[in-house]
């Protein structure tokens, strides 16, 4: 089967979070099933820089009234098609936003480009190379399903992933007469409360719509989680999936991570130590034998980071200590680097993005915080749990389907794999941190979880293969 796979990011070309890593991961766990993955991707300029040896295959003379030229790559394993137009990609910014962090003003534009150039290539604008079904990621390629359903040819099955749907692409409804859409389209799909909603407009056309962890799904049925959507999603309940994500086991892999100190395979748990040696150097820390706990995250309201500041103190009166990689909101980060210089030794602060570094820190940590209001599936604790980092998490969509809580019951059984806790409040933080600290201090309750935790299956086995019969009956039923 072929899929044409429309996505904002991908690793490892352009990455601001786990939707890069699912895109760069999923079509390489779907080969085994005989499915050949195309990506279609923006040309950002780390995308043109990486791609040197890209082959042109076609030119857009009017996607929207813009030019854009559709060029060839393979990379790492990777087949991709990156959409070339200077006027709308090559920004000095990130993705979505300029370096002081706004919002390009013309992402209606940028998107509703991609997403037709998608639709394009599903109708056979590619030579040689027919999709059998279209897979597209959040509202930046949500229009693809749109535009597939107004075009003049059969249209193929199509499957929207929502990864967070606290992302919409909602924009004034003044931009819809330029999206080159006939005008009932509107009504039909687009409009939400008077603009324009990119992600709803892709939730009622695409055949089915998944999200990336099974209570996540659950969730965003209910007016708490689905953010305004809950009643679109309702509507669609048949033709809704929850699948876990897995993490490239390849690149996450501590007996051969090229990005860490010592490399460890999991039965040689007292490697890590070179690791937290290496991590406490690199962060300035007292080198004793209190756990580190560390955070790598986007520094935001979702993440729950507004809760550290509660309980760094007592993190580090109880001997504890916190290392933080993220960026995010600019108070957050304020109150952070604010408490590292309060207590250099015990809290180290890295305003920033930094692959290499996230690879170290869940080396050499002894635990990961991740105290999320909502989660849709969560990466960070699935590369924990292969590291022999202990997650402690909020008890909430992806995370709550994917770590097993060390309650007394669990650990009797040897099935705990880390910490959950609930409400999101900064006291369950606090209680589940102390309850992190009395299992530390038990050195050998502490290795159990850790080596349960690197036994866990997080590899993309059993999720590629729940994709691969998605796709195979969304196919069989003519869409
Ligand atoms: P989200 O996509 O909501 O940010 P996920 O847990 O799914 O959350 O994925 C986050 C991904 O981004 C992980 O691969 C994580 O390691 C990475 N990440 C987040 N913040 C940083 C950072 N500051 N530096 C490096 N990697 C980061
Ligand atoms: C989103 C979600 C995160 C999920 C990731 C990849 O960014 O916030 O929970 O893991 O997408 O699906």
């Amino acid at each position: 089967m072929k899929v044409l796979s429309v996505a904002s990011e991908l690793y490892p070309l352009i990455k601001t979070g786990g939707l890069a890593d699912v895109a760069g991961a999923l079509p390489l766990a779907l080969k085994a099933h005989d499915i050949e993955t195309r990506t279609l991707i923006p040309g950002y300029p780390a995308v043109m820089k990486a791609i040197k040896k890209a082959v042109k295959r076609i030119e857009f003379t009017d996607l929207l009234g813009e030019h854009a030229t559709l060029l060839e790559a393979r990379h790492e394993g990777l087949d991709i098609l990156v959409l070339d137009s200077p006027t709308l990609f090559e920004r000095s910014g990130g993705p979505y936003v300029d370096p002081a962090s706004r919002d390009y003003p013309d992402n209606w534009k940028r998107f509703a480009v991609l997403s037709k150039a998608g639709a394009e290539i599903a109708a056979g604008g590619l030579p040689g190379w027919q999709p059998d079904l279209v897979h597209v990621h959040d509202w930046q390629a949500a229009l693809t399903p749109v535009y597939m359903r107004y075009a003049e040819v059969p249209e193929l099955p199509s499957l929207i992933t929502i990864h967070n749907i606290a992302f919409q692409g909602q924009f004034s409804a003044s931009y819809f007469p330029y999206l080159g859409l006939p005008s009932h389209a509107y009504w039909e799909a687009l409009e939400y409360y008077g603009t324009m909603s990119y992600l709803k407009s892709g939730l009622s056309t695409a055949h089915a719509l998944s999200t990336v962890s099974p209570s996540y799904a659950e969730e965003i049925l209910t007016p708490e989680f689905g953010m305004g959507l809950e009643g679109i999603i309702a509507n669609r309940a048949d033709d809704l999936y929850g699948i876990v994500n897995g993490i490239d086991a390849q690149v996450w892999n501590p007996a051969t991570d090229p990005l860490i100190a010592t490399p460890y395979a999991s039965g040689a748990l007292k490697k890590r130590q070179a690791n937290r040696a290496a991590l406490t150097t690199r962060f300035g820390l007292d080198d004793d034998d209190g756990p580190i706990f560390s955070i790598v995250s986007r520094l935001t309201w979702q993440k729950g980071m507004d809760l550290l500041g509660e309980v760094i103190e007592d993190i580090v009166s109880a001997g504890g200590k916190l290392v933080i990689l993220g960026s995010g909101e600019s108070a957050l980060e304020t109150q952070l680097l604010a408490a590292a210089s309060r207590h250099r030794n015990r809290v180290g602060v890295v305003i920033g993005f930094d692959e290499p570094l996230s690879h170290l820190m869940q080396a050499g940590a002894d635990a990961i915080l991740i105290p999320s209001r909502f989660e849709p599936c969560g990466l960070t604790q699935l590369y924990a749990l292969r590291y022999g980092c202990v997650p402690v998490v909020a008890r909430t969509g992806g995370l709550a389907d994917t770590i097993v809580d060390a309650n007394e019951a669990a650990l009797a059984g040897g099935v705990a794999t880390g910490i959950q806790f609930g409400p999101v409040t900064a006291d369950a933080l606090r209680r589940a941190i102390q309850r992190t600290m009395r299992l530390y201090r038990d050195p050998k309750a502490w290795a159990q979880l850790q080596k349960q935790g690197m036994k866990s299956d997080v590899s993309w086995g059993r999720s590629a293969e729940r994709y691969a019969e998605l796709y195979q009956r969304l196919v069989s039923k003519g869409h």
